[in-house]
């Protein structure tokens, strides 16, 4: 079975072919992975402009769909079924993929699959990793932070989110007020290696309190501070300032999922979505599930911020499961993993 995937939530345009082995278990092969990153495009305004995302997509998509082909060396009809971020994201991006999905879909009389962004991000290791169902996942993305129990497809348990921002958003704001660039987080992980992470005593909500939820305002206000004090040619100050703001980030990280794995125990703590190319958190949450006799597990770096094959994948595991969508799917901006719990908020 082979699935091609198309992402298009936000500022990377990336398209993918995946193939699923026999059954229904975990381990894919990659067989394409092509992504356009829309860097240069958004960074003299500090941030993702939707407009110009959505028609940077535009450009990039067909293309993209045949770099993928080339690369694989198939063509369309070698492909059991087309699958495309259905949400949640920047709509104008969504409806770009949504609808190249569609036509090509449509065209060949494929099966058509809307893949919710989070499943893909919840659904990755399974495509590099032999990780069975269930597991605990800690998302962590530029718009999401949450602890879930993942059962299968379409089957998740929230037992946490954040109740203001994500972390990398955090990452993402910490890296623009040091004049880091963007995006934030590799920068902020790149400039924390040479720095002390014990100079700066910043805040770590919710850390020790019970239950499973974040907070990252009280954090993003206080490094705000703390750049206003520092002078900006202190090189090493900005550095030990990157250091002890990833520390903080790991130290709630750590306690958070230190709670989900007493509450839910798992043999195994999944971490995925962008902040997961983070090694340093990497260590972190690895320590804290080894205290919980699990194991963590990561999809390779490169899988971790927005990709095709994630959505690819996902669309391999629905449809193995006869989960196609009709070619009238509407896209979602905003698409809950759990939407009992979304509506428990
Ligand atoms: O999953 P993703 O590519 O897009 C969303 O679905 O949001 O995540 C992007 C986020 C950005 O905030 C980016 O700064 C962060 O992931 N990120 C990192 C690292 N690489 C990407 N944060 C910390 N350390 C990294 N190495
Ligand atoms: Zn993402």
């Amino acid at each position: 079975m082979r699935v091609l995937g198309i992402e298009t939530s936000c500022d990377e345009t990336a398209v993918a072919i995946v193939e699923a082995p026999p059954g229904f278990g975990p381990v894919g092969a990659i067989l394409a992975n092509v992504v356009y990153s829309q860097e240069t495009e958004h960074r003299r305004f500090g941030g993702v402009v939707p407009e110009i995302a959505a028609r940077a997509h535009l450009e990039r998509i067909d293309g993209l769909v045949e770099e993928a082909l080339r690369v694989s060396s198939l063509g369309l009809d070698d492909l059991d079924a087309i699958a495309a971020t259905g949400g949640p994201g920047l709509i104008g991006g969504v409806m770009v993929g949504v609808m190249a999905a569609k036509a090509l879909a449509f065209a060949r009389d494929k099966p058509f699959l809307a893949v919710n962004h989070l499943e893909g991000h919840a659904l990755t290791v399974r495509l590099t990793e032999p990780v069975e169902f269930p597991y605990l996942l800690l998302l962590v993305s530029g718009g999401h932070c949450q602890l879930l129990t993942v059962r299968g497809p379409g089957d998740f348990t929230r037992l946490g989110t954040t109740i203001d921002d994500a972390v990398g958003e955090c990452f993402d704001k910490t890296a623009k007020l040091l004049g880091l660039g963007f995006p934030g987080g590799p920068a902020v992980e790149r400039m924390a290696r040479g720095g002390n992470p014990e100079r700066f005593a910043l805040p770590r909500p919710m850390w020790r309190k019970p239950g499973c939820d974040f907070s990252f305002s009280g954090l993003k206000t206080a490094v705000r501070l703390a750049v206003e004090k520092l002078d900006p040619e202190d090189e090493a100050a900005r550095a030990d300032l990157c250091a002890s703001f990833q520390r903080t980030v790991g130290d709630v990280l750590a306690d958070r999922c230190g709670n989900a794995l007493t509450a839910a125990p798992s043999p195994t703590l999944v971490v995925a979505g962008g902040v997961a190319a983070n090694l340093y958190l990497r260590g972190r949450l690895e320590a804290v599930a080894a205290r919980h006799g699990a194991r963590l597990v990561a999809p390779p770096v490169k899988l971790c911020t927005d990709n095709g094959a994630m959505i690819a994948w996902a669309g391999v595991e629905r449809l193995r499961l006869g989960r196609t969508d009709p070619l009238d799917f509407k896209p979602r901006p905003r698409w809950p993993l759990d939407a009992a719990a979304a509506v428990r908020v």
